[in-house]
């Protein structure tokens, strides 16, 4: 199985043998551009040739009739516009982390039409989702508008851009989950929903079809031979399903450049009363499948910025030793909101804050606040979640983790400290990726159903009784709302 992983910062492959483990893998980063302030974009041909050049390199030396199925997971909400005809993008790609259509979103609130689109779509009128970057396209120039009516261009989140690729123009398609993230889907019918395409003013001639996430997505020549492509999800959804998390109640964190917090909610969609979203979960067969998910927009780059903007460490991983260096952050609290607050605030204006300083502050204070903060904001999606779940006679009882910031043995137990329940990180933690190859694994009849990722360690909760770290943190979290 090959599992192409196009994430926000480098795009990957990873091919897998039939027990699951890595046999070879490559990886490529790709620019980030930033033209404005709080504008992120993306190159979207650089995307499709940093992929296919991953893609053939975990292939080198291996006979494409191997391959199974490809199974692809991708950064989600991320949207890319092009010309079918030739098959070009008309401009970059708007990347998730892109604030600009925070204006349209706060005056289509205040216009009243946030009910509505919570109700069909799960999500909250917040720029991260793809529907008003693609409105603003359209806006800006009316004669992709008209183009857009006659047939002649396509939108895509990533997952679409790359099957379009892969399949050299024979397949305009996405999946459930992808779709449910563009605030244009019906959360229920899994369909697009004519209101929310009114409300945003997007012609439906513009948009992929909508599959399970596994299904037949076609198939690639451009690997040495004939593959197929059997599974698609969102990044987040595939590693749900790649940690094994399919029944109500199961639930992970994955820590990357943010982090997302998803817990399985079966075929029912909950509608959360406390600030989260609620998603598709993978789909397998006819059965819609549902998650709650909250997401904290800077996890891990909080690290980064340690790195690079306050030059505090050389390398991402110094940040361990450097936190550990000093036995608590010295009053210290590090609320890294620099892009505004997703769940379950939802403050796009909010900005950083580090309080507590005193003289005796030194960076491996602030550095050990950073990682709290990773922890903070992940244990308030998670008491949100519980909140919601309870009410439906759901329990959480444990929480699984992946992505790189997990290796971090500091952030876990520390997690598993606040959060009260207890933390458990598998060996292999590639669970995006392996997601995607088991998606496209069951459609090949390669892999059946079911089955998690060995558990490597399981941090239990260490705090004594009555000692809650959380409260300096809920009071500065309050200086910046
Ligand atoms: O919703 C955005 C998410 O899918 C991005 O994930 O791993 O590319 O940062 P990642």
């Amino acid at each position: 199985m090959l599992a192409l992983d196009q994430g926000t910062t480098s795009s990957r492959a990873i091919l897998f043998n039939a027990a699951g483990e890595n046999l070879a893998q490559a990886q490529q980063p790709f620019e980030q551009h930033f033209p404005q302030p709080g504008w992120v974009e993306h190159d979207a041909e650089e995307i499709w040739r940093s992929q296919l050049a991953t893609a053939r390199q975990a292939l080198s030396g291996v006979d494409a009739a191997q391959v199974a199925a490809i199974g692809l997971t991708n950064q989600r909400e991320t949207v890319v516009i092009w010309e079918r005809a030739s098959g070009r993008p008309l401009t970059r790609a708007v990347v998730w982390q892109d604030r600009r259509t925070s204006e349209d979103c706060a005056r289509l609130k205040a216009e009243g039409h946030e009910a509505l689109v919570r109700a069909r779509s799960g999500l909250t009128l917040d720029p991260y989702f793809s529907a008003t970057k693609i409105a603003t396209w359209l806006h800006q120039h009316p004669e992709w508008r008209a183009r857009a009516q006659a047939g002649e261009l396509a939108v895509g989140t990533i997952d679409s851009w790359l099957i379009w690729n892969l399949t050299e123009g024979r397949v305009h398609a996405t999946d459930v989950t992808n779709a449910s993230r563009t605030l244009l889907m019906n959360l229920h019918s899994g369909e697009w929903d004519e209101d929310l395409l009114r409300l945003f003013e997007i012609p439906r001639a513009l948009l992929p079809e909508i599959r399970p996430s596994a299904a037949d997505f076609g198939h690639t020549t451009l690997l040495g031979g004939s593959i197929r492509l059997g599974g698609v999800a969102g990044d987040q959804q595939a590693a749900l399903f790649g940690q094994g998390c399919v029944q109500a109640g199961q639930a992970k964190n994955t820590y990357g450049t943010g982090c997302f917090l998803l817990m399985h909610t079966g075929a029912q969609a909950l509608a959360s009363t406390h600030g989260l979203l609620s998603t598709r979960a993978a789909q397998v067969g006819a059965q819609p499948q549902f998650a709650l998910e909250g997401s904290v927009f800077i996890g891990g780059a909080v690290v980064q910025w340690l790195r690079d903007g306050l030059h505090a460490i050389g390398a991402s991983h110094e940040v361990e030793a450097l936190a550990r260096s000093v036995p608590d952050s010295g009053g210290v609290v590090f609320v890294p909101a620099f892009t505004g607050l997703g769940a379950p605030h939802w403050k796009p204006d909010a900005r950083g804050a580090i309080l507590g300083l005193t003289r005796g502050s030194t960076q491996a204070h602030i550095a050990r606040a950073a990682l709290e903060s990773i922890a903070f904001q992940s244990a308030d999606l998670l008491d949100a979640m519980q909140a919601d779940a309870s009410a439906e006679g759901i329990r959480l009882s444990e929480l699984r983790v992946d992505g790189g910031a997990c290796a971090n043995d500091f952030l876990m137990q520390f997690q598993a400290d606040v959060l009260g329940v207890p933390v458990l990180r598998p060996r292999n933690l590639e669970a995006t990726a392996l997601g995607a190859a088991r998606l496209a694994g069951l459609q090949a009849g390669v892999w059946g159903e079911g089955g998690g990722l060995a558990v490597e360690r399981r941090f239990a909760p260490g705090l004594s009784p009555g000692v809650d770290p959380r409260a300096v943190w809920r009071s500065a979290l309050q200086r910046v709302l």
